[in-house]
Parts: C-alpha cells; structure tokens; sequence
C-alpha cells in the first residue's frame, strides 16, 4: 500500500510530534484537533522544535520552511476523505475514541489505514467500531516524538498483515525502530512502565519517602535517566490515570489499583508538565 497523505488527529504533546516527524520524512500531512486554536497550538509547537534544530545546525532555513509548507490544519474530520493513513492521538478514553473512529470509517477513503497511538486500550475494541477491522491498527510513539526511535505497533485481532507491512515501513521511513506486539492491555511498553510509575506514586502516597528521594534512588540506583515520578508528569497524570485504569480492568488484578493520590491529582486538575504542576511545580 502506498501512503502519501497522513492525517493526524488531536494535535496535543503527541501529534505535533507525529506531525512533524511525518512532514520531516516528506509526507503530506493535516493536523485536526477539535478547535482551531488547538491546532495553531499543536502547530506553535512543531515551529519551536524545528527552530531549535536550525539554531543547533540539523536543518537549514529553507528545510524548516519546507517542512512546515507540508502541515495543513483541520478542524473538520471530513478531510479524512484525503488521507491514506490517519494516525489519532486523541485523549486515552474508549468512548471518544470509538466515536472518533466511527466518523473516520464514514469519511475515509476503503483504502486508508485508520491507527491508534493509544498508550494502553485494546485495538481490537477499537477496530470493532468500524467496517474496516483488518484495517485498524496500534501505532504507538514514545514522547518526545521527535527524539524517541520506538514505534511499537500493535496488531488488533483482525489487523491484515499488508497493513501491519505498511505501517512497519511507515515507520521505519520516520527513522523509527518498529517492534511488534499483539493486542493486550498496555502492550508491552506500559505494562511494564505504568505499574513501576504507580507503585513510585504509593511510596509517596505512602510515607515511605519524597518524590525527589524516589526519583533521585531510580535514577542513580538503577540507572534510570529521568525518576518514574519526573516521567510521570512528562507523560501527564490523567494519561497514567487512564492507563492504570485499563490495566486493572483488563486484567482484574489488585496489582494494578491506580494509586489513590494519583486520582487526587488528576481531579486537581494537578496533571503533571502540561497543567504547570504535578508531582513538581512548573511555575505556568
Ligand atoms: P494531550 O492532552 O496533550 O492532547 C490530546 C489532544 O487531543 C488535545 O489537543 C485535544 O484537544 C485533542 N482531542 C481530544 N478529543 C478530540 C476529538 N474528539 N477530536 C479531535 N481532537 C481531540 O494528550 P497526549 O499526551 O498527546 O496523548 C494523546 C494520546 O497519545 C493518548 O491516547 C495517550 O495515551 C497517547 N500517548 C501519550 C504519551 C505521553 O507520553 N503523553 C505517550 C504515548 C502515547
């Protein structure tokens, strides 16, 4: 299958980074997100990180401009009908992204793979919303996009293997490292990552120590670069939250209780990085 024009949808921490390694690699690419000023957002974004490669001397100007000549924005779901491949990386919830995927099925073209960059929810749910299961697959990015090679890609139950072929040299032309991993909850990355992030976040909750302690004992103890609870506030609180959620649900073992300061957090609105405050202080 050839793929030439992506569309990605919801224009968040996730894709803008999508967005701009796709249109680094040369495809065309249209950013939907459900208002204007969220794309512009998502756009602002791609712009500081492609300055930033220009001020280091990765990118000339000419290559900047070009890049960001290949983004189009879009608020409405109708111009999927140009797309060959759309990636969504909306907020982790199961009912918004069925509904999403439902419309998608109406507006795209047969040909066009529709993808998911869900961090934890079954794919083989998701796919089950359309008339076009086989076409329906997990292409999950690591943040930030731009920086991080994984791509690990999930196969849903009824994923075709000519789509799983297409979307491993998809990704393998972003400059990505693809892994493939069948479909249960949290895949392989967040399987491991999120109940770790979790059981940090009970040794705060807890008493048992400081986030600072927890993290500076992850990072110089186990060699982690960056302490679960700084990574949890990169990722975002409500993301944890929901992956936790879908963790516990699909395997019904208490081992995967979101901790319940976790929860606290996120009905603060405390949502890490991107609220200005988490388990830090971002000072917004
Ligand atoms: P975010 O909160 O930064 O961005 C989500 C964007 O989706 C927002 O701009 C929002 O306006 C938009 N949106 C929500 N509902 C929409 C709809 N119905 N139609 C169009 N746009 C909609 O979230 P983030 O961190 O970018 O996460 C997005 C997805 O990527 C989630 O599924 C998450 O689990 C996954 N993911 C997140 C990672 C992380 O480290 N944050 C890593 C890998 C995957």
């Amino acid at each position: 299958m050839s793929i030439q024009n992506i569309m990605v949808i919801g224009a968040g921490q996730m894709g803008s980074g999508i967005a701009q390694v796709c249109a680094q690699a040369g495809y065309s690419v249209v950013l939907h997100d459900m208002q204007e000023e969220f794309v512009q957002k998502g756009i602002g974004i791609i712009s500081k990180n492609l300055n930033r490669s220009v001020e280091k001397g990765r990118l000339d100007e000419s290559e900047k401009e070009a890049i960001l000549s290949r983004i189009t924005a879009s608020v409405s779901l109708e111009n999927a009908s140009n797309a060959d491949l759309v990636i969504e990386a909306v907020v982790e919830n199961m009912d918004v992204k069925t509904q999403l995927f439902k419309m998608l099925d109406q507006y795209a073209p047969a040909h066009t793979i529709l993808a998911s960059n869900t961090s934890s929810l079954p794919i083989t749910e998701i796919a089950a919303a359309t008339n076009r299961p086989e076409k329906v697959i997990g292409m999950h990015f690591m943040n930030p996009v731009p920086v991080m090679k994984l791509v690990e890609i999930i196969r849903g139950l009824q994923t075709a293997d000519d789509v799983y072929e297409t979307i491993e040299s998809v990704s393998k032309k972003l400059q990505k490292v693809p892994v493939e991993v069948n479909d249960f909850p949290g895949f392989i990355s967040n399987r491991i990552l999120m109940p770790m992030i979790n059981e940090a976040i009970f040794s705060v909750y807890e008493g048992v120590a400081t986030p600072e302690a927890v993290d500076e004992i992850m990072k110089l103890g186990m060699n982690h670069p960056m302490g679960p609870l700084t990574l949890a506030d990169f990722i975002g609180l409500d993301t944890c939250l929901y992956i936790m959620e879908t963790l516990h649900e699909g395997f019904g073992d208490d081992k995967y209780r979101p901790c319940p300061l976790l929860r606290k957090y996120v009905k603060a609105g405390w949502l890490g990085k991107k609220s200005g405050r988490g388990f830090y202080n971002y000072g917004v």
